[in-house]
């Protein structure tokens, strides 16, 4: 059977969405043309995220870790998946942990976006704005963010890309977060979605 050109993402949400505003205003401007934003994964009821997919007449489930045990969370997570048809999955600020079953169904067709230039500023309990008070701490001067794929560990998959931001003087680590969100998260996200789905990361067969 032939493949089909545009494929089905899924994103997975905790926050305030503006990487998944990214995506919605980048699929507007026709900038994802063999991606369909199909559903939005939410990990918690209230979110901005939620509101923002829905004023983008995108289907919005709420799927809630703490209503499950971890294995019972990953058949959930699973079983929204296949039923949505989903081809691939966007982790855009989604703070729940991924189990193997969900990982096994989609190898190389899960990425996240983290904050920071892998491996600095990294793992475990490294997520909001702890990345960037720990990248004002270290004295680094430059940041950014990576896009990559997922695995089993936290943010240890193969990265697919980067992109640098510089650390300023004065930066206090809410200066440094929307520095990074615009010049780097809102801009790589779409871009690497647009290859992702267009098969630029197949492994060779
Ligand atoms: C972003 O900084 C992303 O890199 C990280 O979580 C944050 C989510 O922000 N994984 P938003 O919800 O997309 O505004």
């Amino acid at each position: 059977m032939a493949e089909r050109a545009i494929k089905n993402v899924a994103v997975f949400v905790s926050g305030g969405g503006t990487n998944l505003q990214a995506l919605i205003d980048a699929a507007a401007r026709g900038e994802l043309p063999h991606a369909k934003l199909a559903l939005v994964v939410a990990s918690r009821p209230g979110i901005g995220a939620i509101d923002r997919a829905c004023a983008a007449d995108i289907p919005v489930i709420v799927a809630a870790p703490k209503e499950y045990d971890t294995a019972a969370y990953d058949a959930v997570l699973l079983d929204i998946a296949q039923r949505h048809g989903i081809d691939y999955i966007v982790l855009a600020g989604f703070l729940a942990i991924l189990g193997p079953v969900l990982l096994a169904a989609y190898p190389r067709r899960i990425i996240n976006i983290h904050p920071s230039l892998i491996p600095r500023h990294c793992g475990a309990g490294m997520y909001g704005l702890r990345v960037h008070r720990s990248v004002l701490n270290s004295g680094d001067t430059m940041t950014g963010a990576t896009v990559h794929f997922v695995d089993e560990d936290v943010d240890s998959g193969e990265i697919l890309a980067q992109k640098q931001v510089p650390v300023l003087p004065d930066d206090t680590p809410e200066t440094l977060q929307q520095r990074v969100l615009e010049q780097a998260e809102w801009q790589l996200l779409p871009r690497i979605v647009e290859q992702l789905c267009r098969g630029d990361y197949e492994e060779e067969r």
